[in-house]
């Protein structure tokens, strides 16, 4: 009887956990849409496929929308939205890429289940395809987004940028309930993708006109970005943010940032403050994991967290039926 008890206890304490852990993503479940679209992860998983198969950088493409996506009020399809005074026209939103795909997926699940899968449900598993298809770790996306009814270009100014010190980068993810272990690693997407040399290029001549470069990029380093992006250019060259494996996800970013060829200031900078810096010598050091937190598996954790910042669900928003248009 005492034993039956305690059972019961026991039962209740994990339905009580599990309830907790689904409102902690915001009511998002994955598998959202097993019965109501059971072949919805399959067609975006193929078409993600298909796109990356004819141009591989469609994968940063994809996982940085996602990224701007949630981080101007929430992973709700805003970022999508086409339209001169849209999100997506805002200064900081200008390089982003891969909106053709998230098009061409919509389409086709239109065509199989019409007003079922969000935007902001294909945007999020296209961002875990992407990441999985660059041989990266992969992960079960918790879905039941539901599409938001806003995107203002005005909103889009409070995105991280390339300048802002550790300071601003952890106030601007602390503002969206993201903490130093989740901001660094987050960064670390940056193992994969390019930049446009005018993000960076202050950095090389006459930086802070001192008449020198940052001190901060490794000399030999120094003398590969003035190569790549001559001074006076016209800076919308591409550069690989990770010098050493710009197409796998692995933990090279780190490397490079310990050694200081971090190509972008905002990262350079995470080995300069005591707090990020112990999460990037971390991940640096790890030889395919076996010493302390792997990388591969500390990804998807702040991805499903990043992914889960003010979601919309149940009666909220809607179901797009145009991933560029308010229905
Ligand atoms: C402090 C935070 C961050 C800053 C300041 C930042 C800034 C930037 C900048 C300036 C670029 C170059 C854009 C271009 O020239 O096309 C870039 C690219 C990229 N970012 Fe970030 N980023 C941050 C965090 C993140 C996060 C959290 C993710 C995803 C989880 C992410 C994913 C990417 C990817 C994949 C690219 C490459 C895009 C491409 O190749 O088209 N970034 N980022
Ligand atoms: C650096 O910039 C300052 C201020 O604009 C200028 O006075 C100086 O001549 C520049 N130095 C070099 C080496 O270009
Ligand atoms: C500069 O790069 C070299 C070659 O990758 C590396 O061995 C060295 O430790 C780096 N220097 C600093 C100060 O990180």
């Amino acid at each position: 009887m005492l034993q039956m008890e305690g059972m019961c206890l026991y039962f209740l304490v994990v339905i009580l956990v599990m309830v907790l852990s689904v409102q902690s993503q915001g009511g998002l479940r994955p598998g959202f849409y097993s019965s109501s679209c059971p072949k919805a992860e399959v067609v975006v998983r193929s078409t993600v496929t298909s796109h990356f198969n004819k141009d591989p950088t469609v994968a940063p493409g994809l996982l940085r929308l996602h990224f701007h996506d949630c981080f101007v009020q929430g992973c709700d399809g805003s970022v999508l939205i086409a339209g001169s005074s849209a999100e997506r026209n805002a200064l900081p939103n200008l390089g982003l890429r891969g909106f053709e795909v998230i098009d061409d997926a919509k389409t086709q699940l239109e065509a199989l289940c019409p007003g079922v899968v969000s935007c902001a449900d294909i945007l999020a598993l296209a961002a875990r395809d992407a990441v999985d298809l660059s041989d990266g770790p992969s992960w079960k996306v918790p879905t039941g987004r539901r599409d938001g009814r806003v995107s203002s270009s005005s909103q889009a100014s409070n995105l991280p940028s390339p300048l802002d010190s550790v300071a601003v980068q952890r106030q601007k993810f602390a503002a969206k309930g993201l903490d130093d272990h989740d901001l660094v690693t987050l960064v670390g997407a940056h193992t994969i993708g390019q930049t446009d040399c005018l993000f960076f290029r202050y950095r090389l001549y006459n930086f802070t006109k001192t008449g020198s470069a940052d001190p901060t990029i490794n000399q030999s380093f120094l003398a590969q970005l003035q190569t790549l992006c001559p001074n006076g250019g016209d800076g919308s060259k591409r550069v690989a943010l990770d010098i050493d494996s710009q197409t796998d996800f692995d933990v090279s970013f780190f490397k490079n940032v310990r050694d200081g060829k971090g190509v972008l200031e905002s990262d350079q900078r995470l080995w300069g403050d005591s707090a990020t810096r112990s999460v990037v010598e971390n991940y640096a050091g790890t030889i395919r994991g076996l010493l302390g937190l792997r990388f591969d598996h500390e990804f998807p954790k702040a991805m499903i967290k990043m992914s889960s910042i003010e979601v919309k669900t149940g009666r909220d928003g809607e179901i797009r039926k145009i991933c560029s248009k308010f229905n």
